[in-house]
């Protein structure tokens, strides 16, 4: 796809659709006002006629303008004439982009960085425009035999005045690296789990090494693991004939001294749960077991692409959990990396026994803030819905941090307290704790066996089990929350700290 900046007049422009705005109560926009005045009125006549009422995400394709460049013209409901909501702007740039997957519609120019939002800027608008469109074209075809997509877009481009084209651009910069880092963690988490294999990613990263050579990557081996002490995860690997890879990534652009903000991702190709197998329904999306892991190298792909002046660490532990004569077995006991031993009551709550490992050797680095991102517990979504990510913390300041970044990105997370009482659940008669609290606050207790593992450091955990895919019709990874993490980083390279 190519983004730019178009600072043409409308008058004399050239393209195959521009998308204007229009408010309720028949009220056009700057730009529609521009294009009705040289189209003879047609943009008023279809909307006094009725065509449009202005509600927000609402469309109306013209697709015959006479003795104009233009070939067509997009009319968006972007609901009452004041400034709009975040959510509104996202919703009226989706609507938009979905009625313009046709065959003839190559080239774009999209008008609405125009629209007042509430509290956002310029250089919001433009990246937010470049996001919602790039989610919104991407279709995975790598495995079928035809190719072809539904959207024949090539071209968007952003309309701005000479003044704006700056704050544009710069908005542009960073849409661009964050549509890149998010399209790179959908392909990856729709990819099956016979390709997308723990070997497969730490080639994918080893690959982002060679792009970005401000990455250095890193892929330690079992035996590596072995030699460290990391007993949990190995023990989630050993039911595999894939052999696991603990992946890490170093980003170091900040000052030298500047302790790290450390990413860690879950990264299980496949879960089917090992000795406490999962029911056939569904099991096939377990693929998406590791879009923590693909989270973190979209980010750092966003990252390296916008050259954000810090240092971050990516560590991607990754394994398949099989049911398998050498796999876990319910009441098996194991022995962490820390030392604190592990009855495993529930084979299929693996993710955190992969986590667990990679927490403690994140001590290594001495992190500023440690940040996982695991598809951690189906319980997030019965808690939160497919709506929200559920973050748990130590720090206040961090989650709240997260929370705002959340905000901003439209990819918003949601805080579960993560109280001592929850501490409970995971009491073991024969260990230091169980890999199970049960049922109840599933998400919560999954998250208390992990602060076991991070006491030391200032640490937030993300849940995207419910968020990071779209089951129904049209199914697959979301790339969440690439978009939520590079606005934390983003915030993070401007406050200098
Ligand atoms: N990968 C799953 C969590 C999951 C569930 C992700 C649904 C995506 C959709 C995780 O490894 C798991 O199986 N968790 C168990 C934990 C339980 C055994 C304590 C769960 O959520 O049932
Ligand atoms: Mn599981
Ligand atoms: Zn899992």
């Amino acid at each position: 796809m190519d983004y730019s900046i178009e600072t043409t007049p409308l008058e004399e422009l050239q393209c195959d659709c521009v998308i204007v705005g229009v408010y309720q109560d028949q009220q056009l926009s700057p730009s529609a006002t521009v294009l009705n005045a040289c189209t003879q009125g047609l943009i008023k006549n279809i909307v006094n006629r009725g065509d449009l009422s202005g509600k927000n995400g609402e469309t109306a394709l013209i697709n015959f303008i006479p003795d104009s460049k233009i070939e067509s013209i997009l009319l968006v409901g972007l609901g009452e004439n004041k400034p709009l909501s975040g959510k509104n702007y996202k919703k009226a740039l989706v609507a938009a982009v979905n009625s313009l997957k046709k065959p003839q519609i190559k080239s774009v120019v999209c008008c609405l960085a125009e629209c007042d939002v509430e509290n956002r800027d310029r250089q919001w608008k433009s990246r937010h425009i470049i996001e919602v469109f790039s989610d919104a074209v991407y279709q995975f075809t790598h495995t079928k035999s035809d190719k072809e997509t539904e959207s024949k877009i090539e071209k968007i481009a952003i309309a701005a005045t000479e003044t704006e084209r700056a704050l544009a651009y710069a908005g542009l910069v960073q849409g661009k690296a964050v549509a890149e880092g998010t399209d790179l963690t959908k392909y990856l988490g729709d990819l099956p789990g016979n390709i997308c294999t723990p070997t497969y990613l730490a080639e994918q990263a080893i690959e982002l090494g060679k792009k970005y050579p401000s990455l250095t990557v890193k892929v330690l081996e079992e035996a590596d693991m072995a030699a460290l002490g990391m007993g949990a995860f190995l023990s989630v690997s050993r039911g595999s004939r894939q052999p696991a890879k603990l992946i890490s990534l170093d980003y170091q652009c900040g000052e030298k001294n500047a302790k790290p903000i450390v990413l860690i991702g879950k990264g299980l190709t496949f879960d089917a749960g090992g000795i406490s197998l999962k029911p056939a329904a569904g099991m096939e999306e377990m693929k998406y077991d590791m879009c923590g892991g693909a989270t973190v190298l979209g980010v750092l792909l966003a990252a390296a692409q916008m050259q954000l002046p810090l240092n971050i660490i990516g560590l991607i532990p990754s394994s398949e959990n099989m049911p398998d004569g050498d796999a876990n077995k319910p009441g098996d006991i194991v022995t962490s990396m820390s030392g604190k031993t592990i009855e495993i009551i529930n084979t299929d709550a693996e993710g955190r026994l992969l986590l667990c490992d990679a927490l403690t050797y994140a001590e290594h680095y001495n992190p500023d803030v440690v940040i996982d991102i695991a598809t951690l517990t189906g319980a997030v979504g019965v808690a939160l819905g497919r709506i929200t990510v559920g973050l748990l913390g130590n720090d206040d300041a961090l989650c709240n941090d997260l929370l705002a970044a959340g905000e901003i990105a439209n990819d918003s997370a949601w805080r579960l307290p993560l109280w001592e009482e929850y501490q409970e659940q995971l009491k073991s008669s024969f260990a230091d704790m169980t890999n199970s609290g049960g049922r109840d606050a599933g998400t919560i207790t999954a998250a208390c066996f992990l602060g076991r593992f991070a006491e030391k450091f200032r640490w937030a955990h993300l849940d995207i089990a419910a968020t990071a895919w779209r089951s129904g019709q049209i199914k697959g990874a979301t790339g969440r929350p690439v978009s939520l993490l590079s606005q934390y980083l983003i915030g993070r390279a401007h406050s200098g700290s």
